[in-house]
């Protein structure tokens, strides 16, 4: 680390490397992000890929992207529960939403004010966002189809990228050039792949864990098949809203990736 831009809405940048490049980027990114006056484009040119860390009383406060161009992979699912479970424990978390179908944002609408809030990021035409002031945590839902610039700008912002995956060889077949795409690509993000609709006692489930570790990628766990994502999303609620023991199972399942999230 070399150095401290100071405090800014009790966030603190902690640079982690020292291009001066790099050192523009990050501060440029967060007095937009704090100032409330500007907003921070995707589209503005950067030599860098981002290298911002958060942190707020010596924690790390990831910027978090979910993505797979494979549609209907389950990325609205995890980035609507990860930012669930980050409301839950009191974080200022604002959830955003590149997918032109605006899942999240749809989403956010349907929750109750009297669950734990979750902020709305507006990014309007997939190129602004304007994150809330005072937000400590940040998850990103991406659009089936991510490819090209729009992926390079999702990528500069994230410290983590989760790739939800379906143990379906025509998913794996499907994912295989993207996950290669931000390998041979790789910024700072780490990337990691959880295992969506997997029952872990299959031959299948055998076969994504091989192909992602053949990737030299981690596998995040596996989430099982069931409706409680399904009726929990219509309602514009998460695994961490409902009572600790109606939720036991699928929140177990959580464990992995939220370790791995808040390293
Ligand atoms: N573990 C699960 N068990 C059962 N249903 C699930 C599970 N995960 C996701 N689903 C359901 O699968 C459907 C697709 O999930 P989701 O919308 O999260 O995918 P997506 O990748 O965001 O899709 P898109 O590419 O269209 O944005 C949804 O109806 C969701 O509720
Ligand atoms: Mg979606």
């Amino acid at each position: 680390m070399t150095g401290s831009p100071g405090t800014s809405h009790g966030i603190r940048l902690a640079f982690l490397f020292t291009p001066q490049t790099v050192r523009n980027t990050t501060r440029d990114f967060l007095q937009k992000l704090h100032g409330g006056t500007t907003c921070y484009s995707f589209d503005k040119p950067t030599a860098a890929q981002n290298a911002a860390d958060f942190s707020v009383k010596g924690e790390i406060m990831p910027v978090i992207v979910v993505a797979n161009p494979k549609g209907g992979v389950g990325k609205s699912t995890i980035a609507t529960n990860l930012a669930g479970y980050f409301a839950k424990q009191g974080k200022n978390v604002m959830l955003g939403d590149i997918d032109v179908q605006q899942s999240s944002r749809s989403w956010l609408r349907l929750r109750s004010p009297s669950l734990p809030a979750i902020a709305s990021w507006e990014i309007a035409e997939g190129t602004i966002a304007k994150p809330p002031k005072g937000t400590t945590h940040m998850v990103l839902d991406t659009p089936a189809g991510l490819d090209g610039k729009r992926l390079q700008d999702a990528m500069r912002i994230a410290d983590k990228v989760i790739v939800p995956l379906q143990a379906s060889i025509f998913d794996i077949l499907a994912t295989q050039s993207f996950l290669q795409n931000l390998l041979n690509h790789r910024s700072k993000a780490d990337i990691g792949v959880i295992g969506m609709r997997v029952n872990i006692r299959t031959r299948a489930a055998d076969q994504l864990a091989q192909y992602v570790s053949n990737l030299g990628l981690p596998v995040l766990g596996y989430l099982r098949d069931t409706q409680n994502y399904v009726q929990l999303a219509a309602l514009g609620a998460t695994l961490w809203d409902l009572a600790p023991s109606r939720a036991e199972k699928d929140a177990a399942q959580w464990n992995e990736l939220l370790q791995w999230v808040e390293r």
